[in-house]
């Protein structure tokens, strides 16, 4: 395993992250604990050491899922969750207010059995609260020992640079990372959000590296796409599966084909070579995350990254609220 700085953190993460939000009991397309833990265990033993979920997937099921299953190797694991969901209908159960924000963290710790998560991130940007108010109450947790770090996820690139700046103006903790929606089916991240987190030292951790499982190459064109994932997530089918997207998927298996790998290595591998941290991977089986390690040694040459990328038209913006 490699194991890099999360940006300008100091923490080591492995640069391959494991995305947890496919462990719950909400959608027929995810998997309980007794097939999570498996998965967990192999990333493991195979080096993983990052770890991502969120209060609300499947509504704080997958938080306990992956405390219960990390809970021997606590402190040898960097554990991220995140906070802005819906947690309930009530006012105040969503969003990025100090009340919202204190209550989370403490369900979080409660649902992961912690006493910190290392990386507490916002999910998205809040329209509704000041951003210095989400910002003190995101320092005050780190002053707390409640968390490490603090990172981001999807939004404008406008907003990210204001809430880097304003934390450098008032002196407060800074987030350290993006989690933000990229790969080969969706680029549009090129354009402001990673260039600016390269020249900011942000650590890149992109969500669905692999299109929730478009790019693997089990969604032909024209075939029969009925998956659990693609019948019961509900914003997978319109996210991709457009002709333009099948053109980029289809250059993607023949250089998979040519240097007998899968298409997700290769859609990995790509990713790996456009200078992010560490990819966020779904997971249902233990052979994925075998996959996905493995992608780590694939090198990609100019002639390969210029033929996956050719195909590529841009999209619509998908992640951001
Ligand atoms: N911040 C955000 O807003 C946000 C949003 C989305 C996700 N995330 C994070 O990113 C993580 C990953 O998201 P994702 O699940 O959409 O990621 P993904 O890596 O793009 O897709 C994962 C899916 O691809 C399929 N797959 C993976 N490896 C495969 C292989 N080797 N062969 C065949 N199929 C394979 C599996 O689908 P099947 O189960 O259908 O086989 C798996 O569920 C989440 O767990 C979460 O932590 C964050």
């Amino acid at each position: 395993m490699q194991y890099v700085n999360l940006g300008a953190a100091g923490v080591k993460v492995s640069r391959i992250c494991l995305g947890c939000m496919s462990f719950g009991n909400d959608a027929s397309w995810k998997v309980e604990i007794d097939q999570a833990r498996p998965i967990i265990k192999k990333a493991l033993d195979l080096g993983v050491n990052f770890f991502d979920t969120a209060n609300v997937y499947a509504l704080g099921r997958s938080e306990e899922i992956t405390g219960e299953c990390l809970k021997a190797v606590r402190d040898e694991v960097v554990v991220a969750t995140k906070v802005w969901g819906l947690m309930g209908e009530k006012p105040n159960q969503s969003g990025l207010s100090r009340l919202h924000i204190m209550q989370q963290i403490k369900g979080s710790l409660k649902r992961l059995q912690m006493d910190h998560v290392d990386l507490y991130q916002i999910h998205r940007w809040d329209y509704e609260t000041p951003i210095q108010e989400t910002l003190r109450t995101l320092d005050d947790l780190v002053r707390q020992g409640l968390t490490r770090y603090i990172g981001a996820s999807s939004m404008f690139a406008w907003q990210f640079l204001k809430a880097l700046e304003t934390s450098d103006r008032l002196g407060l903790a800074r987030f350290v990372s993006m989690q933000n929606h990229y790969n080969l089916a969706y680029r549009e991240e090129e354009r402001e959000m990673i260039p600016l987190c390269k020249a900011e030292g942000v650590g890149l951790i992109p969500w669905s590296p692999l299109g929730r499982g478009f790019l693997t190459g089990k969604y032909k064109r024209g075939g029969d796409w009925k998956t659990p994932r693609y019948e019961s997530d509900k914003v997978f089918p319109p996210r991709f599966f457009k002709p333009e997207d099948f053109d980029v998927l289809e250059e993607t298996e023949a250089v998979a084909k040519e240097k007998g790998v899968t298409p997700s290595q290769i859609a990995l591998a790509w990713v790996l070579h456009k200078g992010v941290t560490a990819p966020i991977i779904g997971a249902t089986k233990t052979q994925h995350v075998e996959e996905a390690v493995a992608a780590l040694d694939i090198k990609l040459n100019p002639n390969d990254m210029e033929r996956l990328e050719a195909k590529y038209k841009p999209h619509p913006i998908i992640g951001h609220e």
